[in-house]
């Protein structure tokens, strides 16, 4: 991975630096690691960003305004206005929703076929989900398909929004990117980083301030902002009465921003909070008293499935990000945003996030 970056970043010659679009880069990445995850497939989408399964993702992504009203109408549970206007997807939307369906039934059956030549078992070491998933003998064909579809949106979106947003808090934190860049460099040789190496992600694991810098911005950019959800019975949210089917969002954006949670520092990046003072270790807490001040990935039954891995693949491209490059932005002057329907990602206002990248 890290070779690859470097080989891709070739700085324009005159200027000794390269300047390049964070979100889709990091789209690219994140879908690499999660077809090697999910599928046990490289896909080199990273070298080859012009990949179909990319493109039909940019398209199932792509915002529209009638994606908006439909995204508008769900969220306040009026679906069935939609009944009466004719928004059904558009053809490019189902052109790319056929294409996922299809790229996934295609995986499972070659999946099928290489465990027909190497059988798995449940317990075979396989690291890829999809292999576990078919030895295991519970889900049918049309089964596996929702699954895959699921794994792949979710594992992929949400993390290439949050290295979006680490990469902008580091670029807009030039102090703190040179102290993490100095205690990754201290601790790990990035150029020898391969995604399956056990040894390498627990070193990861271990370095205080690359932990904060992932769980600051993890808090700081949800990038699931906002979450709906129906209260299934008559319930109260703190002396608010609550009735059976109401609908409520639960807003990580604003939780995880609280000056009640968060006291002073609620609104300002600062991965400091997450490093015991005496010890110089990682907490998981931060200055707050509770790890439910935190809110991103939600909690309990319904909570994110994948948060764990997802924390291990952000401090491995964080770690590989800020050893070979500096970076800064584009322009500090264009404000930078939250965009997005779902998942909210640093946009300019031409809708793309530039980052000006050096090799250090
Ligand atoms: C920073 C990264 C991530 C964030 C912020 C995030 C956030 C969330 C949130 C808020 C939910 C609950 C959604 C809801 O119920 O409305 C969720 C569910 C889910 N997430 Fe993640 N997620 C992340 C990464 C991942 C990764 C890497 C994977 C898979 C490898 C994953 C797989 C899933 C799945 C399958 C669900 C559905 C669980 C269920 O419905 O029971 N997520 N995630």
């Amino acid at each position: 991975m890290v070779r690859n970056m470097a080989k891709l970043t070739h700085p324009n010659p005159e200027f000794g630096y390269a300047m390049i679009d964070m979100n889709d880069w990091a789209t690219c990445l994140t879908l690499d690691v999660i077809a090697i995850a999910a599928l046990g497939r490289d896909l080199g989408i990273i070298q080859k960003p012009n990949n179909p399964l990319k493109s039909a993702y940019d398209e199932a992504f792509r915002e529209s305004p009638r994606k908006a009203a439909m995204f508008f109408l769900a969220y306040c549970r009026m679906e069935w206005i939609m009944d009466y206007f004719p928004w059904n997807l558009d053809s490019r939307d189902r052109a790319a929703t056929l294409f996922l369906r299809k790229f996934c039934r295609d995986a499972i059956q070659d999946k099928r076929r290489s465990l027909h030549l190497t059988p798995a078992t449940t317990d075979t070491k396989t690291p890829d989900l999809l292999s576990k998933l078919i030895a295991s003998g519970t889900l049918t064909d049309d089964q596996l398909v929702e699954q895959l579809l699921s794994i792949l949106a979710a594992g992929h979106e949400t993390v290439a929004a949050t290295l979006s947003w680490s990469i902008y808090l580091l670029a807009t934190h030039q102090s703190i990117q040179d102290r993490l860049r100095a205690e990754v460099r201290s601790s790990v040789d990035v150029t020898e980083m391969d995604i399956e190496d056990e040894k390498m992600a627990e070193l990861l694991r271990s370095l205080p301030l690359l932990n904060a810098v992932c769980a600051e911005t993890i808090r700081i950019y949800p990038s699931v902002p906002l979450t709906p959800r129906v209260a299934v019975r008559d319930t109260s949210i703190l002396d608010t009465f609550v009735p059976k089917n109401t609908s409520v969002m639960i807003a990580p954006g604003a939780l995880n921003r609280s000056s009640r949670l968060w006291g002073s520092v609620a609104n300002k990046f600062t991965p400091d909070q997450w490093i015991n003072h005496d010890t110089g270790t990682f907490n998981s807490h931060g200055c707050s008293k509770s790890t439910y001040s935190m809110s991103t990935f939600l909690h309990g039954k319904r909570g994110c499935i994948g948060s764990e891995y997802a924390k291990a693949e952000l401090r491995s491209m964080i770690a590989a990000m800020v050893c070979c490059f500096k970076m800064e932005l584009q322009d500090p002057d264009e404000p930078v945003i939250p965009t997005g329907k779902i998942v909210a990602r640093p946009c300019a206002k031409n809708g793309t996030f530039t980052v000006k990248i050096e090799h250090v």
